[in-house]
């Protein structure tokens, strides 16, 4: 079978989707038990990443609720205030990271 040029840019096409949906198939916990599915997050297609404004339309922070965090408040640091983006930290589809721990040692557990 002779496949075109076409052909073979469309099929590599697909196949980078297929790989990009698969690694991206799961998402936290927290968010599956609250019943969100992909187009709550991501508003626009192809799959792109994520802007911090997606997560604040559910998501009240940070200057609102700063008082429910233990110390250091990593929702509102003295470095960064409130303005730090959620992907420094929360990743959706892998293990968060803790961002702040470039040059601290905290111990904090990311969700
Ligand atoms: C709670 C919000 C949220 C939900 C729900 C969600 N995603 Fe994501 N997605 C993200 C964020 C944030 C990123 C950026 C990388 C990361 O945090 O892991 C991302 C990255 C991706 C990427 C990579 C895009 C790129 O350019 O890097 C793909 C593909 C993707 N998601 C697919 C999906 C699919 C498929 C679903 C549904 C099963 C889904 N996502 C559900 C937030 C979400
Ligand atoms: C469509 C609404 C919606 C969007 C968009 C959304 N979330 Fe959520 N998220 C929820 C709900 C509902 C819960 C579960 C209830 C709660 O803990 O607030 C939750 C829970 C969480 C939790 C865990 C709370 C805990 O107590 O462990 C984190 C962290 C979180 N979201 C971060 C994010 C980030 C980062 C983004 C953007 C990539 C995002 N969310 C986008 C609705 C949303
Ligand atoms: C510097 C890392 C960091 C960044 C950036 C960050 N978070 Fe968090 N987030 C945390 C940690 C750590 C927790 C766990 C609670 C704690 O230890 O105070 C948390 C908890 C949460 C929770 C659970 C609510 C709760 O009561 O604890 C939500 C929801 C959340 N973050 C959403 C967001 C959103 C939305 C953004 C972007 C606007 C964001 N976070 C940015 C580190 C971060
Ligand atoms: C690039 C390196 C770096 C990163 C990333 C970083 N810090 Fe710091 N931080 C420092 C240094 C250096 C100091 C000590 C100098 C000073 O006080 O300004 C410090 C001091 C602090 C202090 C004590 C100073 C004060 O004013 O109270 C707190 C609290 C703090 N950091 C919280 C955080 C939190 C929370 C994060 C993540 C959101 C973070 N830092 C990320 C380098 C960093």
């Amino acid at each position: 079978m002779r496949i075109s040029l076409l052909g073979k840019f469309q099929l590599f096409v697909l196949i980078f989707i297929v790989n990009n949906s698969y690694a991206a198939n799961t998402i936290k916990e927290h968010h599956k038990e609250s019943g969100l599915s992909c187009d709550d997050c991501h508003i626009s297609k192809p799959f792109e990443s994520v802007e911090t404004g997606q997560c604040l339309t559910c998501h009240e922070l940070p200057e609102r609720k700063t008082d429910y965090h233990q110390k250091p408040d990593k929702h509102d640091s003295p470095h960064y205030g409130p303005s730090l983006d959620c992907e420094n930290c929360h990743f959706e589809h892998e293990e968060s990271v803790n961002f702040c721990n470039d040059c601290h040692e905290f111990n904090f557990k990311i969700p």
